[in-house]
């Protein structure tokens, strides 16, 4: 219901219509991206949450079991996979050896990141021919208006001479050369930089490596015995599977873009002995299935310590919750780094400023698709809940948080409107169409104020739907594009 809350049928018919393609750009505009695909957050999921009978309340214990008999089984919602996939068998083992169901959260983190058959571990998912498209993929200047950000944050903390820039999830590598190209002219900060990439996937650090245009050295005395440097500024670049793995001691700038949404969600259910959490079970018939906790869970503890950031009437009227401790945990990881070493931070997903009812979506092919279908063959994510990574921030000491505001405003702050002009200069018509296109979807949703377009050529973009937070360090002031 959230989403569809948030569209309307004229923008699905606009997302699906195809746009034409460029493959023939000037340098300057060579990777304004083709923007016939949906991204990740714009069409309404089909799959609806099962509404799971209420059952009595089992008798207290102060140890945490699922008792399966209680739970209500509703057939017509199973969902058998039409073969059984590696990942399919995996989650059906962890099920029967733990004797019980998972949480969504740890369903929802084995399809996304099970290091053998994990969604994102062996393949390209990004654009036409994948499942879904984000920002970086529709135009160039969205990274580029990232590098705007990135050097005035770097401007502020005095120019370091060496800074650590990281990104989180970097998917294909499109933003980080966007950013590194965008910025070049500022030859002090390309310098400073040394890259810093966190990705999980072996098939998407390839993709990175290559379209950092990046070249290996072998090192006499060096830890990994080798050295990555991109070519498009001459940058040292690092992969890491975690956060924690980037050194520290060096001012850092976080990158975050769609990041978070691919953290993995518990979900909880109002029923009349409480909150129970909602978990993922296998039915007789070898089908997945939801079922709800009879007892209180671990994960019970961040839904207390959630609920003590919301109003009580906002919490008092709902019936499901969302909550993702990952969030908290690497939000409070941040902003600890940027405490410590100074710097700043960038998420930027599509979310909401206030507590998520249920937001858990599954995306195969640029459709929604059920949750629990064939695991691994569809993206999962879920709304970011900006509130919550704001509260996280704001536990730490000496780190500022700004925002959220929209996408629409920070990117229209930041002067999206005179790059997009700039570009305009060089294309032939074509390229041109293809550039306000791209301009329009980053934006757009009759909210971008940032273009004189006649209202007809307003695509539906993702100008409000994305939300972009800032933290900082607070010695360095209030970062762009949030001043007053
Ligand atoms: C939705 S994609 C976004 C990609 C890119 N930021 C973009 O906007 O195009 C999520 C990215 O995060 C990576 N990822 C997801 N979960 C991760 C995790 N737990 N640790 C490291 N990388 C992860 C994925 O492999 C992918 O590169």
């Amino acid at each position: 219901m959230l989403r569809r809350a948030l569209l309307r049928p004229s923008a699905l018919r606009r997302l699906s219509s195809p746009s034409p393609s460029h493959s023939s750009f000037p340098l300057s505009l060579a990777s304004v991206r083709q923007c016939s695909s949906s991204s990740s957050s714009q069409i309404p999921h089909s799959h609806s949450v099962e509404q799971l009978e209420d059952t009595p309340p089992p008798p207290l214990s102060a140890t945490i079991s699922i008792d399966r008999s209680n739970l209500y089984n509703p057939t017509e919602h199973s969902h058998e996979p039409s073969a059984e996939s590696e990942l399919v068998k995996h989650l059906k083992n962890v099920i029967k050896f733990r004797g019980g169901p998972i949480t969504v959260a740890e369903y929802m983190e084995e399809v996304l990141t099970n290091p053998k058959s994990g969604y994102y571990m062996n393949r390209d998912v990004f654009g036409k021919g994948g499942d879904f498209i984000t920002s970086p993929e529709v135009s160039q200047m969205f990274g580029e208006m990232i590098g705007v950000w990135a050097v005035c944050v770097w401007e502020q903390m005095g120019q370091p001479d060496r800074i650590n820039l990281v990104e989180l999830g970097p998917g294909r590598g499109t933003l980080m050369a966007d950013l590194l190209r965008g910025a070049s002219k500022f030859k002090n900060f390309t310098a400073s930089l040394a890259l810093h990439l966190v990705e999980c996937s072996p098939a998407l650090q390839k993709l990175q490596y290559q379209n950092l245009k990046c070249t290996t050295e072998e090192t006499a005395d060096g830890d990994s015995g080798t050295r990555h440097t991109s070519t498009l500024a001459g940058n040292p670049v690092s992969w890491h599977a975690m956060l924690e793995q980037v050194p520290t001691g060096f001012p850092t700038i976080v990158i975050a873009h769609e990041f978070y949404d691919a953290l993995p969600v518990h979900q909880f259910q109002k029923a009349s002995r409480g909150w129970c959490e909602k978990m993922v079970d296998v039915t007789e018939n070898a089908s997945f299935r939801f079922v709800l906790s009879p007892q209180p869970t671990p994960a019970a503890l961040y839904l207390g310590q959630r609920c003590k950031w919301a109003k009580a009437e906002e919490f008092a009227k709902l019936s499901q919750i969302e909550v993702c401790p990952k969030a908290i945990d690497l939000t409070q990881e941040i902003a600890n780094r940027i405490a410590v070493d100074g710097g700043g931070a960038l998420i930027i997903d599509y979310g909401l400023n206030e507590i998520i009812a249920d937001s858990l979506q599954a995306i195969r092919k640029h459709k929604f698709v059920d949750i629990l279908d064939d695991p691994g063959s569809a993206d999962l994510s879920a709304y970011v809940d900006f509130e919550a990574v704001r509260r996280s921030a704001e536990e730490i000491p000496n780190v500022s948080v700004h925002g959220p505001i929209t996408q629409s405003e920070f990117l229209g702050s930041l002067g999206i409107n005179f790059r997009a002009e700039a570009l305009l200069q060089n294309c032939n018509e074509e390229q041109a169409e293809s550039l306000r296109t791209g301009y329009w979807r980053l934006v757009g949703e009759g909210e971008a104020t940032f273009w004189e377009g006649p209202d007809e050529q307003t695509p539906i973009g993702m100008g409000t739907r994305y939300l972009a937070m800032a933290i900082v360090n607070k010695k360095q002031g209030v970062p762009a594009p949030y001043q007053e």
